[in-house]
């Protein structure tokens, strides 16, 4: 027999800062194309939810992705001009057209229903947090996979990821990714980390 309910976990995905910066100016502060790889080939397919200032970041909706926006006033969900932080993550891997949707919701347990239901009808185990800060605190405690790229520099931002308790979590993958000095790219680590359940 089939389990009718599988388990559909609960991802964030986040580039950090050594002093946990994750973007100035409602943009990313780095270019790291190994980093946006990385995120393309994780989230590609599934789900990915993000506040209403993230998409505006971004200025239309990832392809390949079910694009789940929160907000609490945001009547109209425009698709705008693609920004460079756009073009920069669509820069990286395959090009994807199919399976790319747009949603507005107004709270973030609506995006969670949401990104699960569409998960479930296309048989995906896994839904992604994408950010940005405010959106990345509120639901860091109920986050049970968390995919965290350190780059090794610190950067001046004005939003930033919470303090990360180490102890919450069991460090399942680490890969470093060396510096590359003529492009002026910091090195980084790309962890996934599995929240303990006690
Ligand atoms: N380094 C990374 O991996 C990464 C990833 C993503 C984003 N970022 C960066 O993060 C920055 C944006 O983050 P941010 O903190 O300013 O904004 P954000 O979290 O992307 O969006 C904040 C907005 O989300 C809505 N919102 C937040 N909590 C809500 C709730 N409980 N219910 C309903 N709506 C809610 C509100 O929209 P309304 O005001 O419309 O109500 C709020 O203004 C940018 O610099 C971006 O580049 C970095």
């Amino acid at each position: 027999m089939t389990d009718s309910n599988p388990h559909i976990t609960l991802s964030s995905i986040v580039c950090i800062a050594s002093n946990n910066a994750i973007g100035k100016d409602n943009a990313m502060i780095w270019h790291i194309p190994e980093d946006l790889k990385h995120f393309k080939r994780t989230t590609l397919g599934k789900p990915i939810l993000m506040g209403r200032k993230s998409y505006e970041a971004l200025g239309k909706s990832l392809p390949g992705r079910a694009n789940i926006v929160i907000s609490r006033s945001y009547d109209a969900l425009p698709e705008g001009e693609a920004t460079q932080v756009f073009k920069h993550m669509e820069a990286e891997g395959v090009s994807v057209t199919e399976g790319t949707s747009t949603h507005k919701v107004q709270s973030i347990n609506d995006a969670i229903r949401l990104a699960k239901a569409i998960a479930k009808s296309d048989e995906k185990d896994e839904i992604f947090i994408t950010g940005g800060g405010q959106i990345y605190a509120e639901t860091l405690a109920i986050t049970e996979r968390l995919y965290l790229t350190i780059i090794d520099r610190d950067y001046e931002g004005d939003t930033f990821f919470p303090e990360i308790n180490w102890d919450e979590w069991n460090v399942t993958e680490k890969r470093k990714h060396p510096a590359e000095p003529e492009k002026d790219r910091p090195s980084c680590t790309f962890f996934t980390l599995e929240r303990i359940t006690k």
